[in-house]
């Protein structure tokens, strides 16, 4: 039985990686110094989006490219609330599943380093430092760790993260990827440190509607199935360009196909399509929407989705006047730029890496605080409480 190829969901390797292309570039720039002839890491990597965008795939991918590519040894690890950060580590390199990887080296290849490995931890837990056991590692072999979901670390298990790797890169090919929502540049700043700032920043935002049509039509083809050229732009329109949409419509495109056994999809077909897409857009929706009225957010966003009517974007002063509901200017006083911090948190805003304007995060959510705003009345809402 054939089985569709998209796949909507976290963290799922598309059919086709489309438009990432830029990202990819500045990905591989950055990586080839850790090799060479006096390796070592220009710059650490932020990869840093709202919800849904891409940065778990494009994880996926770098990983593969170090490994594969370049043969490197990759780590990959999520923050942790009960391990210490050099237990994780030891955890990763230590087990069968490690993802300890080396290029083309076979079971062989993979045995020898898990006996090297083993060798290294038993000294580490003897007495060597987390710091020295990653230099050593590092010098075997160029070392890449890859932390996803990095906007949800602790303030002892990030610190730990910074300064261990600050000091295994100044003489060891090392380097740090953190990727994260647009949250972990608060997150980092509680951290009091410069991280942000210096290191290389990848935004991922939305594709391009070229993409966005190739990563719906082209698996689709490689499937047998065509669409028709008004059908595939309207649902490009309806993607929004939203990487997870687009696997959404690809995955209900491709079941309807196979379910009236027809290799091409014209309007007919999609008119039967409308609804499936609508109600899981509705249940995203409604997931955002909670978050937003339990920080009691309500309100503002929809100050804020009525700012944005018609418009892709809004300044910065703009929107930071719209949040304190009077002018503010240039200086917007502290509950202010809170509350923008918390709405870029929740990915309701996002700010790529034009710093003077904002666009929305999760596309038109704005449209759906409105229309479930139009539902409530003052009365029977806290939400829409004065003052809130
Ligand atoms: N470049 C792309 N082309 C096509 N589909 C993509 C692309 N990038 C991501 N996707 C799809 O978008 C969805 C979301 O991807 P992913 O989980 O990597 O996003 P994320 O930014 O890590 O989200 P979260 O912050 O929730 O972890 C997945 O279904 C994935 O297959
Ligand atoms: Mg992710």
């Amino acid at each position: 039985m054939e089985t569709n190829p998209f796949k909507p969901g976290r963290g799922r390797m598309p059919p086709l990686l489309a438009g990432r292309d830029a990202a990819q570039k500045s990905f591989k720039d950055v990586l080839q110094h850790l090799s060479g002839p006096s390796p070592g890491a220009p710059q650490d990597i932020i990869l840093y989006g709202p919800r849904g965008n891409g940065k778990t795939v494009l994880l996926h991918w770098a990983e593969k490219h170090c490994a594969s590519d370049l043969n490197y040894t990759v780590l990959s690890i999520t923050p942790s609330h009960t391990t210490s950060l050099k237990q994780q580590l030891m955890d990763v390199l230590d087990t069968p599943q490690a993802q300890v990887t080396t290029e083309r080296s076979g079971s062989l290849g993979i045995s020898l380093l898990k006996a090297l490995v083993k060798r290294s931890v038993v000294q580490s837990s003897q007495a060597q430092s987390l710091v020295s056991f990653l230099r050593e590692k590092a010098n075997e072999n160029p070392l890449v760790l890859l932390v996803d979901e990095a906007h949800t670390m602790l303030p002892g298990w990030g610190h730990e993260l910074l300064n261990t790797s600050q000091q295994v890169c100044k003489d060891a090919p090392f380097m740090l990827v953190l990727a994260g929502t647009p949250g972990l540049r608060d997150c980092l700043r509680d951290m009091q440190a410069t991280f942000w700032a210096r290191s290389n920043k990848i935004p991922l935002g939305r594709l391009d509607a070229a993409a966005a049509s190739d990563a719906i039509s082209t698996p689709l083809h490689n499937a047998g199935i065509s669409l028709e050229p008004d059908v595939l732009s309207q649902v490009v329109t309806a993607s929004q360009c939203y990487p997870y949409f687009i696997q959404l419509w690809g995955s209900i495109l491709w079941d309807a196909a196979k379910e009236a056994k027809c290799n091409q999809i014209d309007q007919a077909l999609l008119a039967k399509t409308w609804g499936a897409f609508d109600y899981k857009k509705g249940m995203l929706y409604q997931e955002y929407y909670e978050e937003l009225k339990q920080k009691h957010m309500v309100p503002v966003a929809l100050s804020i989705a009525q700012a944005f009517e018609g418009r892709e974007a809004i300044s910065d002063i703009e929107l930071h006047d719209t949040v304190a509901g009077e002018h503010v200017g240039v200086n917007p006083p502290d509950s202010v730029l809170e509350t923008v911090r918390e709405l870029r948190k929740l990915d309701y805003i996002w700010q790529g890496s034009e710093k003077t304007v904002w666009h929305p995060g999760i596309p038109s959510l704005m449209t759906y605080v409105q229309t479930e705003a139009q539902n409530l009345e003052p009365d029977n809402s806290s939400d829409f409480s004065p003052g809130m």
